[in-house]
């Protein structure tokens, strides 16, 4: 009796600690294999839009011909660095327009392309072309 309960507390602990093993915030830009991972996942993914140097849309703050917002710059010139992991994570995992009321936006979410830990990796390499400065303000926001 005693052991079915051990097993039953064991594969509890076991699956929500598995549930919640995703998203270790802060990012960081420790890891050269995560960095070297989101590259390749940027350059497939984001590039098209956000610039292969991260630069974003030219004159990225006026507005496209259909009115849309343009891609603004990742590489630490724009707003990027002043938000949280958990807000860039889910800007990239389900897209602005899912999170904002009556707002249309370009960027679709790549929560069906690409995985959390994916998603990590695509910030860390964002996050390795943000100044010192900015790097560290935005890992105390976490
Ligand atoms: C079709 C073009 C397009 C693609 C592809 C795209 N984005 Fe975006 N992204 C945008 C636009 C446009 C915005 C501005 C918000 C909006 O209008 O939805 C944006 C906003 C963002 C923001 C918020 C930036 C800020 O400063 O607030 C992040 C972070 C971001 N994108 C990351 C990514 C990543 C990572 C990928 C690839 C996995 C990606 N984007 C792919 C167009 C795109």
């Amino acid at each position: 009796m005693r052991f079915k309960f051990l097993i039953i507390l064991f594969l509890f602990l076991f699956i929500t600690n598995f549930a919640y093993s995703h998203n270790h915030y802060p990012i960081t830009r420790n890891s050269v294999s995560d960095i070297l991972e989101g590259k390749v996942l940027y350059n497939q993914n984001c590039a098209s839009c956000h610039k292969a140097n991260l630069a974003g849309a030219t004159d990225w703050k006026g507005l496209d011909k259909d009115g849309h917002r343009k891609a603004p710059p990742l590489n630490g010139t724009g707003h990027t660095w002043h938000h949280d992991d958990k807000t860039l994570h889910a800007i990239i995992k389900y897209g602005l327009a899912k999170l904002v009321n009556n707002y249309e936006g370009k960027m679709i979410g790549f929560g069906d392309k690409l995985s959390d830990k994916e998603i990590d990796s695509v910030l860390a390499y964002i996050k390795s072309f943000w100044s010192k400065e900015n790097y560290e303000y935005q890992l105390k926001l976490n």
